[in-house]
């Protein structure tokens, strides 16, 4: 799908991921682009981008009045980026009650899910599109230290397939993209091999543009992603042999 002149939207718009999809849609060449966060304040400095072309949009997306609201707003859209996401940092076990496995769930899967409901329709009557999930490796293999983070993206992977089924007969795109860890705030207390949150936002939007459902940016998740088809079990333990603040060879960020 062609990105310049389309209307595109950035759910996490101010995240370390999110602001670069902001400035690499700009260059694109998009007519128009909703940036979306918590709280508008947040947005300011991606609004001095453009203010011509940059409009901003307070969106929760586990509030279904805020993304209903945002839906009204947005009715000429083309190209939804659900980046919002949040991660943290329990063990399945070692968390002291499952409170923080909910609340990833309902950003990480109910709130994609909610916003691809809400959108769906929108580019739907526009002729077509594309809707850009941010999922994660870690929704095929665990690290020790956020297994209820790589359970929400697990879900969010599956509901993304299960989506794009749907969808595939009204010409939407939905493309998948799963990096390994990223050097943004969410990640901070990860071990490397880190990607740069450009590569992430560069490599999706490629995707989008060459109609590649499935994108696994930087080397790590190329490579992790190639083992989980080769010899599942040896990527499984691979990642299980990770610790916090961690620092491998190999580094891509
Ligand atoms: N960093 C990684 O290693 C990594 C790897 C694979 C996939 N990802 C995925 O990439 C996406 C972007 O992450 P990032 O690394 O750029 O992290 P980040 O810098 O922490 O940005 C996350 C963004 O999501 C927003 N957000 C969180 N909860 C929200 C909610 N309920 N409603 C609306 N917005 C919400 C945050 O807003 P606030 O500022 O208000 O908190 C922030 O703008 C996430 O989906 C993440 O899971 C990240």
């Amino acid at each position: 799908m062609q990105i310049s002149g389309v209307v595109a939207l950035v759910t996490g718009a101010n995240g370390g991921i999110g602001s670069h999809f902001v400035e690499q849609l700009l260059n694109l060449g998009v007519a128009k682009i909703y940036v979306c966060a918590r709280s508008l304040g947040k947005l300011n400095p991606l609004v001095s981008l453009d203010p011509a072309r940059v409009f901003p949009i307070e969106l929760d997306v586990t509030n279904p009045q805020s993304v209903a609201a945002a839906a009204t707003q947005c009715q000429d859209l083309r190209l939804v980026i659900n980046n919002a996401g949040t991660s943290l940092n329990q063990g399945l076990i070692a968390a002291s009650d499952i409170d923080s496995a909910r609340a990833e769930m309902e950003v990480n899967y109910f709130g994609m899910l909610s916003m691809c409901r809400a959108f769906a329709p929108i580019l739907k009557q526009n002729g077509g599109g594309a809707i850009v999930n941010l999922l994660s490796l870690l929704g095929k293999v665990n690290l020790p230290f956020s297994g209820s983070y790589s359970a929400s993206k697990a879900a969010a992977i599956s509901m993304t397939q299960g989506v794009r089924a749907e969808l595939a007969a009204q010409g939407i795109l939905v493309v998948g993209v799963m990096p390994g860890t990223v050097d943004t705030e969410l990640a901070k207390e990860w071990p490397n091999p880190k990607v740069a949150p450009a590569e992430v936002a560069r490599a999706a939007l490629q995707a989008v543009i060459d109609d590649v459902e499935d994108v696994y940016p930087g080397e790590q998740a190329t490579q992790v992603s190639a083992q989980l088809l080769s010899d599942p079990k040896g990527a499984e333990k691979y990642m299980a042999g990770f610790l916090p603040g961690m620092v491998l060879a190999g580094t891509d960020a």
